[in-house]
């Protein structure tokens, strides 16, 4: 496998759009869902500045439950509906919380966190798991990380075998 480094960019458009080849890069040739999510974690962990925690949350018998990720331990199930998680689930609507201490029921796995982005992953119209970042700064993550970070999304639904969702 190639070395991946953290590299420095003038703009977050161009951050995304390295993170997106390099991502192409890990799991463009793996079918195996649970290393391309485990790689993914650690990509954006490697890449993406001033953040706490980054992993997935996957439906499981109707709920989230916990998927690859890096970061401190964190809550194993949520409910749809029920924090910023379950929330961009039921809605199918990506959640950009800007102070999550303003957010009716945010569920607090890591105190530290202040900020958080979580992106639905739909197929066929189904939400089938979450992208979840935190940061420990308010206001971490904008309109740009959202757009970037949609990207990646659909290189994940593009690549990544989700047939193993009950
Ligand atoms: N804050 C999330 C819970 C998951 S942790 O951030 C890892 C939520 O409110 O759904």
């Amino acid at each position: 496998m190639k070395q991946i480094d953290k590299v420095k960019f003038d703009t977050k458009e161009q951050l995304y759009k390295y993170m997106n080849i390099k991502l192409t890069g890990l799991i463009g040739d793996e079918s195996d869902w649970l290393a391309n999510l485990s790689n993914t974690s650690a990509l954006l962990n490697l890449l993406i500045d001033d953040i706490n925690w980054v992993g997935f949350y996957l439906m499981k018998n109707e709920k989230l439950k916990l998927g690859p990720f890096q970061g401190k331990p964190a809550c194993v199930d949520i409910e749809v509906g029920k924090g910023v998680c379950g929330t961009a689930v039921a809605s199918k609507e990506v959640q950009l919380v800007k102070n999550v201490h303003d957010f009716p029921g945010h569920i607090a796995c890591d105190a530290v966190s202040n900020s958080e982005i979580v992106l639905p992953i739909t197929i066929d119209g189904k939400a089938v798991a979450v992208l979840d970042i935190d940061s420990p700064t308010l206001h971490r993550f904008d309109e740009e990380d959202q757009a970037g970070l949609e990207k990646i999304v659909q290189t994940l639904i593009k690549y990544v075998d989700w047939s193993f969702i009950e």
